[in-house]
């Protein structure tokens, strides 16, 4: 997401704060204010520092006054600093969902951190918009400032296309054809989400997990977020590029996609992905490969559904594999999710996460109603 002309943050989900790297001489903040005081609450579930509580040091010099800090955390490599919290500006464009019409500054809090923290980073992102609806997330520093609602729309291109993040709410218009279907967030289901206390990230509470409709073995309860400890519940990231399985349930699934597609001629595994097929032994509908629809059942009844187009890659001309990876040991994961649904899955569905109501609104694929997450229409329009 762009932030200032040419600079960019990585957006993260489950990330409490803003951070990016700062110029030597920037501002401080306090450490006997409102905004330390949210600073200070933040998680730190990293160990990034088990020795301070992010109250900051002696800043002033050795005069008394006290600069507040706090954690930022890098969730592609798993490493954390810690850095001044400071006020940077923002360059945003306004809009009424159907095109943006005229840029808006206004300030944010975010911390400082050093260069070493960008690693793995995509280049040219200078840091992070934390999206979990802490008092710092972005979500919250927006709907604060701007005073809009706490909501947030997430619309992730495919193929390096130019999708979209809206803060405050709908409508959100798409160009579409037929024209009817222009304003696709009134096509938006809800679900209630999960937060997981323990990294503030969003869950989905999944039951079970079918293929094809084939049921995958998977007990019930080995899905489910344990809300005490942190551990296990399917959650979602724009971090990890693919969905991600503990072994155990990424077995079960590979299972199941075994049983269903035993006809289908396999291709070589092509790293990260073990089950590939050939290319010409598949077809393509629409919304993808028909025979690669992923159901997430959930608890409260309905499905979330991944057609094939969010489960199949194609890695070469030859070949299409599963886009799932089976999780390995990652420190950087202490409460490691049972399931992580990567990047890849939420391409090209209109996701609003509604911060006021707890819940979380889908269009699905945007492919039925023949459109894609890089079909905002950034002209300017008229205010
Ligand atoms: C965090 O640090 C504490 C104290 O150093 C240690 O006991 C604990 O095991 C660490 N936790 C993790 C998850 O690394
Ligand atoms: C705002 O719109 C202008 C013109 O389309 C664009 O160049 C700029 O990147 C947009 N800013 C953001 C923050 O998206
Ligand atoms: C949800 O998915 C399961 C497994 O594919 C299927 O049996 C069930 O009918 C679906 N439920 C709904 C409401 O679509
Ligand atoms: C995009 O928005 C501009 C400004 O409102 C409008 O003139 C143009 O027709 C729109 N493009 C399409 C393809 O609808």
């Amino acid at each position: 997401m762009s932030i200032r002309t040419g600079s960019r943050l990585v957006l993260d989900l489950g990330g409490p704060l803003l951070w990016s790297t700062c110029l030597a001489a920037h501002s401080t903040v306090p450490c006997r204010s409102d905004v330390c005081a949210a600073a200070a609450v933040q998680d730190n579930p990293w160990n990034c520092s088990s020795s301070t509580d992010g109250r900051g040091s002696d800043g002033g010099g050795g005069r008394g006054l006290c600069a507040c800090s706090a954690y930022p955390y890098n969730p592609l490599n798993g490493q954390c600093a810690r850095g001044d919290v400071t006020t940077t500006p923002m360059l945003a464009n306004v809009t009424d969902g159907v095109n943006p019409l005229y840029p808006v500054a206004f300030p944010v809090h975010a911390a400082c951190a050093p260069g070493a923290l960008l690693g793995s980073l995509p280049s040219g992102a200078v840091g992070v918009a934390g999206l979990s609806g802490a008092p710092l997330s972005l979500p919250s520093q927006v709907a604060a400032s701007l005073k809009v609602e706490r909501k947030f729309a997430l619309c992730l291109p495919g193929g390096g296309g130019t999708g979209a993040a809206i803060f405050g709410g709908g409508p959100f218009h798409l160009l579409v054809v037929p024209e009817e279907f222009g304003m696709v967030s009134n096509g938006l289901s809800y679900i209630s989400y999960l937060r997981n206390p323990k990294n503030g990230g969003f869950y989905l509470d999944v039951v079970g997990i079918a293929v094809n409709h084939r049921g995958a073995d998977v007990p019930p309860d080995s899905l489910a977020l344990d809300a005490g400890t942190g551990h296990g519940g399917v959650m979602l990231s724009t971090v990890a590029p693919y969905t991600a399985l503990r072994p155990d349930i990424y077995r079960a699934v590979i299972e199941a996609i075994d049983a269903e597609l035993r006809l289908i001629a396999r291709a070589p595994p092509s790293w990260p992905f073990e089950r590939c097929y050939q290319r010409s032994a598949m077809w393509w509908t629409r919304v993808g490969p028909p025979l690669a629809t992923v159901d997430l059942m959930l608890r409260s009844g309905g499905n979330w559904t991944f057609f094939g187009s969010n489960m199949i890659v194609q890695v070469n001309e030859e070949t299409l594999c599963f886009a799932i990876v089976e999780m390995g040991p990652t420190p950087a994961m202490d409460e490691s999710p049972a399931v992580i649904i990567g990047g890849f899955q939420l391409e090209d569905n209109l996701l609003v996460f509604d911060l006021e109501k707890g819940r979380l609104g889908s269009t699905g694929l945007l492919y039925w109603i023949r459109t894609t997450c890089s079909n905002f229409n950034f002209s300017w329009g008229t205010p």
